[in-house]
């Protein structure tokens, strides 16, 4: 309701600037109880890797790296939350300015390059937080660790966070940590899940608790890599795949004078190739593995057409930044039961 005059107000500033302020207003607005003024939960319940949902909508990474804000941007109705990319050590990320908004395309490049504060800290934040719906713990890897000892670095971060998250999601997708994509391909793909399912199964012990590890995938993948991650998902047994991160492709908005910003483009410019990974994975995976569609929500009608072409649940970034809170109220109407039973 109060959205778009805010927006016009945010939309003023540096993109990074808004961003903080914007997290910040919503803690105060959550701490004086009145964060049902920007938003409201929608009940429609379903089980998904074991969870319960309050409903399909949830938060995408990366809008709270550290989990500083998971109490305020719960209150506004999400069904759940997913924050990081947390990475082992602390890393300041690429240098500024390293995000853009394009309102003509309600998109955004980013090239943050997972700024956090490390685990430890991201650790401490999510104790603190009173929320107790579904929530996701998002793993990476630190920019200097060498490529080949990645592995080493998911697994310090499964390792931290494993106790306190509902669902953990290894993120091999940010365009923005040099090699991280490589992580993709079978070899090194096979090599990585492997290690986490053991990992998980140690955890689980040693936690009383089975945790849900997800596979967050690129949208810029040819088919028959599309099908080996899938393959490789089933074979290893992972409990999800989250279709898609960001685009490094321009095509959706050549000629605007920021395409040529390096980084990761989202928002609706995404919508259709990343729907279309979605769309193949489901393909591949028929039924054997739950799916979450993210990437150009920017109306219910989005968010319904995920669920048709194979996702259980969605998750929201830019369309949120470009829409407000209402957005998942309309994401969460519009999908209604479809999907309830993936
Ligand atoms: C500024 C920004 C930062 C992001 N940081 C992360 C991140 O740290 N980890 C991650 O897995 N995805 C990250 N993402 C990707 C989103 O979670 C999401 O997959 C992507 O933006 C597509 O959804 P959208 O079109 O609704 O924004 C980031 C996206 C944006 C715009």
């Amino acid at each position: 309701m109060f959205y778009p005059l805010a927006r016009s107000l945010l939309f003023k500033l540096d993109p990074e600037r808004a961003h903080h302020l914007a997290l910040s207003g919503l803690d105060r607005l959550h701490r004086s109880g009145l964060s049902r003024l920007a938003g409201c939960a929608v009940s429609a319940p379903r089980e998904v890797m074991g969870l319960r949902f309050d409903n399909p909508v949830g938060l995408a990474a990366g809008l709270d790296k550290n989990g500083e804000h998971i109490d305020a941007l719960a209150a506004l109705g999400f069904g759940f939350i997913e924050v990081g990319t947390v990475t082992p050590r602390p890393q300041p990320g690429n240098p500024k300015p390293r995000m853009f908004r394009l309102p003509e395309h309600e998109a955004i490049i980013n090239r943050l390059g997972f700024n956090n504060g490390g685990l430890a800290a991201f650790v401490a934040n999510v104790q603190r937080a009173q929320f107790r719906g579904v929530l996701g713990l998002n793993i990476g890897k630190n920019a200097d660790t060498p490529i080949d000892k990645a592995v080493d670095d998911y697994v310090t971060c499964l390792t931290g966070v494993y106790p306190h998250a509902s669902y953990v999601t290894v993120n091999v997708s940010s365009p923005n940590t040099q090699g991280l994509r490589d992580l993709q391909a079978a070899k090194q793909l096979d090599q990585l899940l492997g290690t986490l399912k053991a990992e998980q199964a140690r955890l689980a012990k040693k936690h009383a608790k089975q945790v849900p590890l997800a596979l967050k995938i690129a949208p810029d993948l040819d088919l028959k890599s599309i099908r080996e991650i899938a393959k490789l998902a089933l074979e290893h047994r992972f409990d999800a795949l989250i279709a898609t991160n960001t685009t490094v492709s321009r095509d959706a908005v050549m000629g605007h004078p920021l395409a040529k910003e390096a980084g990761g483009l989202s928002g609706r410019p995404l919508f259709s190739p990343s729907t279309e990974v979605l769309r193949e994975l489901a393909r591949a995976l028929k039924g054997n593995l739950p799916l979450i569609g993210v990437g150009g929500i920017l109306s219910g009608a989005d968010a319904k057409a995920k669920i048709d072409a194979g996702a259980a649940l969605v998750q929201l970034y830019s369309g949120f930044i470009y829409r407000g809170p209402d957005l998942i109220a309309e994401a969460v109407r519009a999908i209604g039961s479809a999907g309830a039973t993936r």
